[in-house]
């Protein structure tokens, strides 16, 4: 155990629009850490600034003790850091395989001069990749739908692809956007069943937005309150639903 990720005190703007005001949140390792709050409280943003889809205006991002801020989307998964986004971002005209073998990094194959040089290399990665997707899409109830078209998948199954296609970055840390968005109450349990298990069978972190806050009182701790692009509170599910300036502002008084 220990900290994994750590943001301190980060900041952007968007014109006038402070999205992040010295927001600060610190990661446990192997553990599922919830970050909630109002819609337009900069919980995207904060993930785009951890993917490095944005560079912050000040603060700092560090993974594993190293900073990250300004670094590349790519160059971030490379290291382990990996999000999913608040609307999926699947290729509908292509099947579920095809999605979930588009994902991998680090492929040797991609590389020309080393495709020829190490031809053996690629033709084991390929291997290696085909079985992991394998695995992964019958651990997350997917495999049946593998020739399925991802734009007939309901809602809550492009949710799980989602994550699929995330675990095949070979991530140590997920950030999930919204992972039940559109999601039944059934695959809503899944999901957050499946995250549960990443956790404790692969050994993975998660930071998880979310708004169904039965979901996040069973399933994460601590929870991160933010307001505004800052920190309102940070607790367990019993902190959390008693602390009053949070019921002000987001569990509706
Ligand atoms: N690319 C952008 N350009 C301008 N304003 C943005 C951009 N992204 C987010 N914002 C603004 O930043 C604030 C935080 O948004 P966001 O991070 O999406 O909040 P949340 O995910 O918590 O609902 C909002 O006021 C939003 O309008
Ligand atoms: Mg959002």
């Amino acid at each position: 155990m220990g900290v994994i990720f750590k943001a301190e005190e980060v900041s952007l703007a968007f014109g006038g629009i402070k999205a992040l005001d010295g927001f600060s949140i610190e990661l446990e390792e192997n553990t599922i850490t919830a970050l909630i709050g109002p819609n337009g409280a900069g919980k995207t943003t904060f993930f785009n600034v951890a993917g490095g889809i944005y560079p912050p205006d000040g603060g700092a991002v560090y993974f594993r003790g190293e900073r990250v801020d300004g670094l590349r989307p790519d160059q971030i998964c490379m290291k382990g850091l990996t999000r999913t986004f608040q609307i999926a971002r699947e290729l509908g005209e292509m099947s579920v395989w095809e999605n979930v073998m588009l994902a991998p990094k680090g492929q040797v194959g991609e590389r020309v001069f080393s495709s020829l040089l190490r031809w053996g290399t690629v033709k084991k990665q390929e291997k290696e990749n085909w079985e992991k997707a394998e695995e992964l899409l019958k651990e997350m109830g997917l495999y049946e739908e593998r020739n399925e078209l991802c734009k007939n998948l309901s809602a809550g199954k492009r949710k799980m692809l989602e994550i699929c296609r995330a675990i095949m970055t070979g991530p140590e840390l997920l950030m999930l956007d919204e992972p039940t968005a559109g999601a039944t109450v059934d695959e809503t349990k899944s999901i957050m069943g499946e995250i549960e298990r990443l956790r404790e069978e692969h050994g993975l972190t998660f930071l998880v937005v979310e708004h169904k806050m039965d979901v996040i009182m069973n399933l994460c701790n601590p929870i991160y309150v933010m307001y505004f692009g800052r920190n309102l509170a940070k607790g367990d599910a019993e902190a959390i639903q008693h602390n009053e300036q949070v019921r002000e502002v987001y569990l509706g008084g």
